[in-house]
């Protein structure tokens, strides 16, 4: 992650106002993504990109007794998520393209609202395959573009925005195409009671 993206999730007002407002925003899709989670019969799981810890903090809540792992590279999220889920998972101050755990070691993975900023999807994706158990599930919900001429408006407005670092967007083809040269099954769904343009994606 460039120092630029690190400023802006951890110290700029969009991220102050992220920790505030997500877990409430957001909640639907949390909900939908615990449910996927939780018919696994999971003992440990990682949210990678975890932010404020909104999703670990909603899990821990419907069910205490799973191992919890979240990272995230913006120092500003980790200390959030630290204080907010203290004991109830840990925490780790890593990118997506490096996380730090041996092979099978999860039996399910989340991807929340960053996916899009991760630029070395590939990599990432082969990565969460080893970090899963055999029969693991690797759940990815974001904000997906519906056409190739979306996407390009959509990365057109990031460049001349230019605020959040990297970001790369993408339509529910390039993931599924993506997933399979992996070794993945993919299916998509919409999320109830959100915008159409929100989506999760279980990758089993
Ligand atoms: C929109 S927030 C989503 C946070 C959380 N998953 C949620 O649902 O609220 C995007 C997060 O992606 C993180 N992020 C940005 N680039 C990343 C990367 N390369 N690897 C992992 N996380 C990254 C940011 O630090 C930020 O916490």
């Amino acid at each position: 992650m460039d120092e630029k993206t690190k400023s802006f999730w951890s110290n700029g007002l969009i991220a102050k106002l992220y920790r505030r407002y997500a877990g409430k925003r957001f909640l639907k899709m949390y909900k939908k993504i615990a449910e996927h989670v939780l018919a696994e019969k999971p003992r440990d799981v990682l949210d990678i990109g975890c932010g404020p810890g909104d999703f670990l903090f909603y899990l821990s809540s419907l069910n205490p007794n799973l191992n919890l792992t979240g990272t995230d590279p913006a120092p500003g999220m980790v200390t959030h998520a630290r204080n907010k889920l203290r004991d109830k998972a840990k925490i780790l101050e890593f990118p997506a393209e490096q996380q730090p755990f041996p092979s099978n070691s999860f039996d399910a993975v989340t991807v929340i609202l960053t996916f899009h900023h991760i630029r070395e999807k590939t990599g990432v994706l082969q990565n969460a395959r080893k970090l899963l158990r055999p029969g693991g599930t690797l759940i990815i919900g974001d904000i997906i573009a519906k056409s190739d001429l979306q996407k390009k408006f959509w990365n057109f407005l990031e460049r001349i925005e230019s605020v959040r670092g990297y970001v790369g967007h993408y339509t529910s083809s390039d993931l599924r195409e993506l997933a399979e040269r992996v070794g993945f099954n993919f299916s998509i769904e919409n999320v109830p009671g959100m915008a159409r343009r929100y989506k999760i994606c279980r990758l089993t």
